[in-house]
């Protein structure tokens, strides 16, 4: 039967340096004996059997799936190659090479810049080391696993007696988890031969050099602004608001995906089925976390009703090193429904549109979002104002800009209207 083939699949970063570390003997908690278990996030899959591949398309791993719940499949994982991708491949060391090429060295386990005093320790051991770079992903404010690698360079060429090696680390979601992780890889590269460093002190300016490009400040890094709520709420006024703001005050450059712009470019021709929301949400988001990439901010403002693709958005956010903020625009059905500016819920309560969310479909709230705005009873000003303190307030923007931006602009205007012409000095 053709589902019986293998599918090709690309499994997320993380899964990817678990395979990574597999194919290195290091056996991550992930994968149980025996042979290994690999849990995916995907949801679309319904073969029994998957080649895993990576980004290149090169296939690494094949999966006998065992189970499927809807949104993960898993099932015993068989290596067909080591995985060799990326920034800095050539780094990445097997515990094998390391104990082989590296023989009787000290390996420093590197998990954050090194700094002066432990630049000194090691220059005290009077021996070659080796740096051994644990790329672990994930966290933002740590900056990215490149820049770790680039800072670690900068510190072999400072000690000149040293070579760097890398291991992939993906995190475990769980700051304890991580620790254990970390012991067990260090201990799985490096037994009885590891030198820790402090990473405590100052760094020296051609380390600060690479740290500083790599991890701007905030409200200098990349930011996805995304507004989720039904149709009619005022995600789409809000958010042209925010983006007027953010393009007058000129530090970074935006974008708009707005849900019914989106719908007729990037996502022509898809429906409101499930599964083609989740297809234009996972495009909204593809694209916004390439802008957060360039450092650039992305405002996205589709209905997005459904949690698990807010969070896979947000997973992609963070990966390609961005900040993602949340808005849950959560003006009730009822005034949405009673506002009804596009004459869509009479057209859905008449049955005309099938699908409708909040009334034929369903719209997950969020339950966790970075902040909460309703628009009834509010002009939009009162509303940017609340958006924009958030922002401020969780860093993403120059302090004190927002405040003088909206008086400077004095507009109090309805939802739906924009024009300056509307704007009316107090
Ligand atoms: S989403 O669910 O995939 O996030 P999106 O934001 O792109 O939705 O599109 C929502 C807009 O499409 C609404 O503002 C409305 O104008 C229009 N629309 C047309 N049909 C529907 C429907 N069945 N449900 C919701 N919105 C619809």
């Amino acid at each position: 039967m053709s589902h019986d083939l293998p599918v090709q699949y690309c499994p997320a970063e993380r899964v990817l340096a678990d395979l990574a570390l597999m194919a290195d003997g290091v056996v991550a908690p992930v994968f149980e004996p025996p042979g290994g278990q690999v849990v995916l996030d995907a949801a679309e899959i319904t073969a029994t059997q998957l080649e895993l591949v990576d980004p290149e398309g090169v296939p690494l791993a094949t999966v006998e799936v065992e189970g499927n719940d809807g949104a993960h499949v898993w099932g015993p994982v068989t290596l067909l190659t080591r995985p060799e991708h990326g920034a800095f491949r050539q780094l990445h060391l097997s515990p094998a090479q390391l104990a082989e090429q590296y023989h009787g060295w000290p390996t420093i386990p590197v998990s954050g810049p090194l700094t002066h005093t432990d630049l000194e320790d090691i220059r005290a051991l009077r021996r070659s080391v080796v740096l051994l770079v644990l790329c672990e992903s994930g966290d933002v404010a740590a900056g990215s696993v490149a820049g770790l690698i680039r800072a670690t360079l900068a510190a072999a060429e400072l000690l000149g007696d040293a070579v760097v090696g890398t291991a992939p680390l993906a995190s475990r979601g769980d700051r304890e988890a991580d620790r254990l992780f970390r012991e067990r890889v260090v201990a799985a590269y490096a037994p009885g031969r590891v030198h820790r460093v402090a990473g405590e002190g100052e760094l020296p300016v051609e380390i600060a050099d690479v740290i500083d490009v790599d991890r701007p400040p905030t409200h200098q890094r990349g930011l996805v602004v995304f507004f989720t709520g039904l149709s009619g709420s005022g995600k789409s006024t809000l958010a042209r608001a925010l983006h007027d703001v953010l393009l007058e005050q000129g530090h970074r450059t935006v974008t708009s995906l707005d849900g019914d712009i989106v719908r007729r470019t990037l996502s022509a021709g898809l429906t409101f089925s499930r599964r083609d929301r989740e297809a234009n949400i996972y495009r909204i988001g593809w694209v916004a976390a390439e802008i957060s990439r360039h450092g650039g901010v992305a405002i996205c403002s589709p209905i997005a009703p459904f949690e698990q693709t807010r969070q896979q958005v947000r997973r992609m956010v963070a990966d390609a090193g961005g900040s993602f903020f949340l808005i849950h625009v959560a003006t009730s059905l009822e005034e949405c429904e009673h506002r009804d500016r596009k004459g869509l819920y009479a057209k859905a309560r008449r049955g005309e549109i099938p699908d409708f969310t909040g009334i034929s479909s369903p719209y997950e709230e969020p339950d966790d979002p970075d902040v909460r705005v309703d628009t009834a009873g509010r002009t939009i000003d009162e509303a940017l104002a609340t958006v924009l303190a958030a922002l401020e307030t969780a860093g993403h923007l120059e302090q004190g800009t927002p405040g003088r931006a909206l008086r400077d602009r004095g507009r109090r205007c309805s939802p739906g209207t924009r024009s300056h012409s509307a704007a009316q000095r107090p």
